[in-house]
Order: C-alpha cells, then structure tokens, then sequence
C-alpha cells in the first residue's frame, strides 16, 4: 500500500458494541436488557451461550485500553448500555455508576489521545421499554430522544462523533420479522416495518435535539450507522435481475437511507412492492410501510455524514413471486447467490468480496450526494480451532482497505475513516462465542480474559502506522 493513500486525519480505528463485551449485566445497578432476557431464554442462541460476562470489559477496560493502543488506533467505536445508564430506560432515574465508568472510558481514551465515537443503541433495549411495546411503540422515539440528549449533555463536551442507532435494518429484521436476534419476535411483514419507522423517528428527533440544543457548543457530528451489502445482478444485461437487485439496494441500504439523505421518505421501489405483494395476498389494510407525516418528513438531512457498515457482497435474480405469507421475504422478491470465484470467511453469510466495498462507496457518493464517509464497521470471522496467525483475515484486511484507498483516490469517494470490526473476539449475537471477530483473541475460558494480538491485528496496526507515518502534508 502506498503511503499517501488516506488523508492526514483519516480516521483508523476499530469497534466494539456494549452487550457483546460488556458482562456485568446485573452489578452496579444496571437494568437487564432485551439481550439478557433473549439469552436467558433457552434454544435462542449458539449452545445457550449469553453476555453474561462477556469480555468483562465493565471491569477490564483498562485491558481493552491496551489492545487500542497496542494497534495505534486514532479512533475507538464503542456503544453505550442505555439500560446501565438509565436503568428503567428512563431519564426519571440515572445510574450514576454507568456515567462514571464511560466517563473512565472516555477520559483514558482522550489522554491516550484516542477519539471516541459513541453509538448510542447497538441492539440493547433496555426490558422495561420492551415491555411497553419497545419499537414498535410510536412512544419510543420521544423515549430515545430523552436518552439521546442525556448523553449529548453528560458526555457530549468530550465525545464528537454519535452514532444514534445502529443498523436499523439488522434490528428490524432479525428482531421482529426472523425472531433470531432479541427480542426473539416473529410478526412477519409488518412488525419489521413499523419498527424501522420508529427508529427512524427516534433518530431524527435525537438529531434535531443535537442540531438546536448542541451543536453550536460541542461542535460535534451525529449519525446512523446503515449495513448493507454489495448488489449485483446476476447476469449483468439481465433486466429481470437488474430489477430484483435495485429491490435489494432499496430494502437494506435505501430503506433508511433514502428517508435520511434523500427524500424525507422511503424508496418508492420498495413502497410500490410491499403494497403490490398486499394486494396480491389480498391484504387490504393501509399500506405495512407507514408513512411519515408532514412534521417527520423533515427526515431529511438529518444525518451529518454517512455511517457504512459492509461485510459482504451478492449477486441478485429475482425469486419468482412465489411466497404465499405476507412477509418481507415476499416483499422483496429476490434470491440472492454467491459468485464461485468469491472466498468463504468461517460463516457461510460471509463471502469475501473486498471491491465490493469499493463499488458501494461508488454508489454511495452518486445515489446520496457525495457525503461524508465513515466505514463504521466492516471485517472478517474465525470459526472452528483457534488460529492466532489468521493469514486469511489479513489477506482480508489488506485487500479491503486497499479498495477503500482506491475509493478515495480513483473514484474521488470522501471516505473518512475505516473502523475494523472487531476490537477482540466477543459475544457475536446468536452464534455466542463460536465466532470470532476480533483483532485480538479473548481467552473466555480464563477468568482473567487474556486478550491476545492475532496476526491480523498486527498486520492492521502496520497497515495505519505506514499511512501515518507517510503523511508529510
Ligand atoms: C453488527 C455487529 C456484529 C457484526 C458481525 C454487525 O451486523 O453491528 O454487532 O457483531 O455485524 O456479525
């Protein structure tokens, strides 16, 4: 990689979220989240494995201080427990012992000259929200707003980069529709749509707040962090699959960040296909896709920069109109298949397709105005026996981030920054521990969580300590 390929301040670093490192999900005061409540429950994940303990990052931060600095990061992404701040998900009741210990984390951060970019809900609704309904509830997004700028004003003079939600699409889908990540609930074509409203709703209301109340003084920049794939059609000249991979782009990526960055609304693709797929099952209620009113159109341009989280690409056709059940499946209408020459990482979901990332960034810049980008997550799994010399990850890492450079330089993208996930081997959701994510292994069979440098993580800390040290402007 040449040395002047990024910026002088591009941002490197790497990401983590609360409930997959956290543990001590019941000391000091926190309130359980719909994550306790999911794993608790058995048969919901991976050998009825939990976070229980996690990477006791609650008690061990000072380890994962290290491993930050070890890499050379200039940049941290964690997210905040919303049920170890506010332990009934409201502000009426503060835990003082959780603002403390981000306020640790965010202090060691700055004097190890590291910035901090906080996501403010990564999965972890506090239970006592879900019991009200959780995302689902209109009331959720004024709930969410107070939350927001209790964190905008307790952390916002040291923290400048906020991420309000992250992955919508992921929480909608797998949480509601598919029932494989908490709240465990499977209300098929509808719920996954009402809820991604409500988070779009709650972050825009979290972003106005920022906007009017903070911004002038704390000068900081607010967004949300949007997953998506890289989509191509199958056969290129094919306008069947031309068409069916357009579906894909506007159900994950423009799903919210059509409303965000574009229109103030939803892509009309994916509008005209739920409602087409009603009318052929005979549904006759209002649109499943609710609307936004006059007030909440102005979605638009409420986001500050672009938050990408990529990990893989797929080729598209179309899947033959043949679901008979209302759901988002059926919607959307597409199959979606691997490229033969594309390697597999440890999970089958996790083909390795680095110019994929390049050609999303491409798209981005056309289709959403040339934004701002940060690429707040994107990396490469192990499974099965442990390998610390991770030759594929690196191979991963190293071709990815030189798409990303070509990004920059041939294609005039304005990335960023580039966020590795993840910092250390963590709780990956229903998988549990049997996938590893990390640039360093954790040991959860010792106590002392021994934290590990895989060769990827070495790799990657060369990788920014080049760019670095090339940077003469
Ligand atoms: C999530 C992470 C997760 C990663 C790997 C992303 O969808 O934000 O929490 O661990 O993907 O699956």
């Amino acid at each position: 990689m040449h040395k002047n390929m990024f910026p002088r301040d591009f941002a490197w670093g790497a990401a983590t979220s609360a409930y997959q490192i956290e543990g001590g999900w019941q000391v000091d005061g926190k309130g359980p989240s719909i994550w306790d409540t999911f794993c608790h429950e058995k048969g919901r994940v991976f050998g009825d494995q939990n976070g229980d303990v996690a990477c006791n990052s609650y008690e061990l931060w000072e380890k994962d201080l290290e491993c930050i600095q070890q890499l050379g990061l200039t940049h941290y992404r964690l997210s905040f427990s919303w049920a170890r701040l506010l332990p009934d998900g409201t502000t009426q009741h503060v835990n003082q012992k959780g603002v403390q210990y981000y306020n640790k984390v965010i202090d060691d951060l700055l004097t190890s000259n590291v910035s901090p970019v906080v996501t403010l809900y990564h999965f972890d609704l506090p239970q006592a929200l879900q019991d009200q309904g959780g995302w689902k509830s209109p009331g959720i997004a004024s709930l969410f707003d107070n939350y927001a700028q209790f964190c905008f004003q307790t952390f916002g003079d040291r923290v400048k980069l906020w991420i309000t939600i992250n992955e919508p699409q992921v929480c909608a889908k797998l949480g509601h529709e598919d029932g494989i990540h908490a709240p465990g609930l499977k209300e098929k074509g509808t719920a996954a749509y009402l809820v991604g409203h409500n988070m779009l709703r709650a972050h825009a209301m979290a972003w106005h707040s920022y906007n009017s109340r903070y911004r002038s003084e704390q000068k900081g920049a607010v967004s949300i962090a949007l997953n998506s794939d890289w989509y191509e059609p199958l056969n290129q000249g094919c306008p069947e699959d031309i068409a069916a991979t357009e579906r894909d782009l506007a159900f994950t990526l423009g799903w919210f960040a059509w409303p965000v960055f574009v229109t103030g609304d939803y892509p009309e693709i994916m509008r005209s296909a739920i409602d087409a797929q009603s009318r052929k099952l005979g549904y006759n209620a209002a649109s499943r896709l609710p609307s936004f009113s006059k007030d909440e159109s102005a979605i638009l341009g409420t986001a500050d920069f672009f938050a990408l989280n990529y990990y893989t690409s797929r080729k598209v056709k179309p899947r033959g109109g043949c679901e008979k059940m209302l759901c988002i499946k059926g919607d959307q209408d597409t199959e979606e298949v691997l490229d033969s020459s594309w390697p597999i990482s440890g999970l089958s979901w996790l083909a390795v397709v680095p110019d994929g990332l390049r050609k999303l960034l491409k798209y981005i810049k056309d289709t959403f105005n040339n934004p701002a980008i940060y690429i707040t997550e994107n990396g490469f799994s192990q499974v099965g026996p442990l390998q610390i010399e991770d030759a594929q990850r690196c191979v991963y890492y190293k071709d990815t981030i030189s798409e990303v450079a070509k990004a920059i330089q041939e294609d005039g993208v304005n990335v960023r920054g580039y966020f590795a996930w993840s910092l250390m081997d963590n709780f990956e959701w229903a998988d549990g521990f049997s996938v590893r994510f990390g640039l360093f292994h954790v040991d959860f069979s010792d106590l002392k969580q021994s934290r590990t440098l895989y060769q990827s993580g070495r790799e990657y800390a060369k990788i920014i300590s080049k760019s670095r040290s090339g940077q003469s402007k």
